[in-house]
């Protein structure tokens, strides 16, 4: 190519020159900073439950919150975005991690800029207090600490509690936008009385006159209870014209004050597949991390299948085609985090459905997670 002005070696000194003076020449480069489509390094991934819990378990053995860590965690790492030391990661934006806390436990308060939902896998008895709201967990409800919230938690049960924690690092650390910090003394006084919020918004919705409640962020409800969400999905499960082609039956969680995601940025999904169900594939932009509550079946992400059951977690990559199987003979419920919140903002959220074969993948490979049963007790 060329205007034949210059000789060849006057043109290999003027991109030698520019490369050391820092500057790019884009007729070269455009291609790979405006791609035709998404273009990511996220591996889709697969996490057996009995492996999480082990290592979360064992973790007891090892340390203590709020005298030896924080919190006591175990995460999951895509192992693809390790190779590029981005340490936490399980999408580019999203995080999860297994908190265990032991009866009589306490894990201190704290607030950060990332957003944070839990969801709870085992055991009951905890609270969370968030700005000194408490609220007890159990199995299956997803509770919001919303960003720069003061949040802590205290087991007061008499078993182990595992739950899901959900934040945005990727995302946050990708926008140079990370603060913690620690609360200075050891609680964070305790201000509106136990589930205040819940009760205030169940059955109703009051506030004393002349308090109006504004529409916006944070959501005034934080914990989203499994007993609501699963009376949602079986009366939506009720009829067929309810299903929905690529979730099945599905739920979003909302802020009831704008409609929209119930965090404003992690968006929070439960899917009901009743036995046999098979989804069409699609893809979108926004990227996912699932947790399996309940059921046997698998997903198929581009191609490849993963197998899954109760308590596992897998990784939905960006612009990847998926579609869900139910294969066990009860219902199966699957819980998901997403960043899709940031990407409708930013009006970044795009969507394919899968044409060929039916709306549904060929599988060309199954994926072998890692038995872990050999090294953990
Ligand atoms: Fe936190
Ligand atoms: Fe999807």
């Amino acid at each position: 190519m060329g205007k034949n002005v210059l000789s060849e070696a006057e043109i290999k000194k003027y991109y030698e020159d520019m490369k050391k003076d820092s500057i790019g020449p884009l007729w070269y480069d455009l291609g790979h900073m405006v791609t035709k489509e998404p273009v990511h390094d996220v591996e889709p991934y697969l996490w057996k439950w009995e492996a999480l819990r082990n290592y979360a378990l064992q973790a007891g053995d090892i340390l203590e919150p709020g005298k030896d860590a924080e919190r006591r965690v175990v995460y999951l790492q895509n192992p693809s975005l390790m190779e590029r030391g981005l340490v936490g990661y399980g999408t580019h934006t999203l995080y999860v991690g297994i908190q265990l806390l032991l009866p009589g436990e306490m894990a201190p308060s704290h607030h950060h800029s990332q957003t944070a939902v839990r969801f709870i896998i085992e055991g009951d008895g905890a609270y969370t207090a968030v700005n000194g709201e408490r609220s007890y967990m159990s199995r299956g409800d997803m509770i919001l600490t919303p960003a720069w919230t003061w949040h802590e938690h205290k087991h007061e049960g008499t078993e182990p509690m595992f739950w899901m924690d959900g934040l945005d690092v990727g995302l946050v650390r990708t926008l140079a936008a990370s603060y913690f910090e620690p609360y200075e003394g050891d609680f964070y006084p305790e201000e509106p009385p136990e589930n205040y919020s819940t009760k205030k918004l169940s059955g109703g919705a009051f506030a004393p006159i002349g308090e109006k409640q504004e529409p916006g962020y944070p959501s005034p409800i934080f914990n989203y209870t499994w007993e609501r969400a699963s009376y949602e999905l079986d009366k939506l499960s009720e009829s067929p014209d309810n299903e929905n082609p690529f979730d099945a039956y599905a739920i979003e969680y909302i802020n009831p004050t704008t409609g929209g995601p119930a965090d404003a940025r992690i968006g929070t999904m439960m899917q009901k597949l009743v036995p046999d169900q098979h989804t069409k594939a699609h893809r979108h932009v926004h990227s996912a991390i699932y947790h399996v509550l309940e059921g046997e079946g698998y997903t198929v992400i581009d191609g490849q299948k993963f197998e899954w059951s109760k308590g596992d977690f897998f990784i939905l990559p960006p612009w990847s085609w998926h579609e869900h199987v139910n294969e066990g003979a009860e219902d199966a419920y699957l819980f998901s985090i997403n960043d899709k919140p940031v990407m409708e903002k930013l009006d970044l959220e795009f969507g394919e459905t899968y044409s060929d074969n039916d709306g549904q993948q060929k599988i060309e490979k199954v994926f072998e997670p890692v038995d872990e049963t050999v090294k953990t007790k």
